[in-house]
């Protein structure tokens, strides 16, 4: 599905926290969000899902306004993956899981339910830790759950807050394989990450976001010595290897 925004901003109590913003985003693109703390890539997706209301402006989805969707219609259309997870109830892992099955379920799952919330549990390797307390997991296992319960809402939309700030790099790897992937399905991910190496290597466009606006926003040629340099205010340096390039901090 596309996504339209339309000069949205928003304010936090008065204090702006994102203004200006503009962009289309087509179907099965791979969008990383960047850019410094506190530049508004929490804030933007949390718009984009509806959570917070933005003050001005409007965000389509395939050209319908967000706000003509009911919340059940949008549950369908989009997941979320929240930066970290506030309420947290002593839930098993599965039924964590099933719960992203709740759009489609009126009161009783149904066999199709139970089968996407077990596919999704072997395909993120969870089924070890089905029976667990959710709050007994570690902070890698609970964030792959969130991510796992997402996607069994089965979305034509995933929003990712920083989903792999807690996993090892090979989960990290795991996870963005399984986002890339879904993408060229078709689904359109948007994807708030620091890893700048990840996000050149993963996404389709790179938006770069700098106190409350878009700063830089394209293909991966978007990711230069001059845009990161300016983005974070520090020198890096950029290695190239075999066609690719890595962006180190100066240490001189
Ligand atoms: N609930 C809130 N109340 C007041 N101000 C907030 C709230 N949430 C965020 N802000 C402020 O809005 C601005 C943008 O925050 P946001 O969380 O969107 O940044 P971010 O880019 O996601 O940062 P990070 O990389 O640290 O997650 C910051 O200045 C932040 O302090
Ligand atoms: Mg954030």
């Amino acid at each position: 599905m596309k996504i339209t925004v339309h000069d949205i901003e928003f304010s936090y109590n008065g204090s702006p926290a994102l203004q200006n913003v503009n962009t289309a985003i087509e179907k099965g693109d791979f969008v990383a969000l960047v850019g410094p703390n506190g530049s508004g890539k929490s804030t933007l997706i949390k718009c984009l899902n509806g959570i917070l209301k933005y003050r001005k402006g409007a965000v389509l989805i395939d050209d319908r306004p967000m706000d003509a969707f009911t919340p059940n219609e949008l549950a369908k259309e989009m997941a979320y993956v929240p930066q970290s997870e506030n309420k947290k109830s002593a839930l098993h892992v599965f039924d964590v899981i099933l719960l992203g099955r709740k759009p489609y379920i009126y009161w009783k799952p149904s066999e199709h339910d139970l089968r996407v919330t077990a596919n999704i549990m072997k395909t993120l390797h969870l089924e070890d830790l089905a029976m667990r307390d959710v709050n007994t997991l570690s902070g890698g296992q609970q964030q792959t759950v969130y991510i796992a319960r997402a996607l069994a809402q089965e979305p034509d939309i995933l929003l990712l807050d920083e989903p792999t700030a807690n996993l090892d790099i090979k989960h990290q790897v795991e996870v963005l394989e399984l986002l890339k992937k879904l993408a060229n399905n078709g689904i359109t991910v948007i994807i708030a990450l620091h890893d700048i190496n990840m996000a050149m290597r993963y996404a389709t466009r790179i938006m770069m976001l700098k106190k409350g606006s878009i700063f830089a926003s394209g293909g991966r040629e978007t990711i230069t010595k001059e845009n990161i340099e300016e983005l974070y205010d520090i020198k890096v340096h950029i290695i190239r290897d075999n066609g690719n390039i890595f962006i180190v901090p100066d240490r001189s």
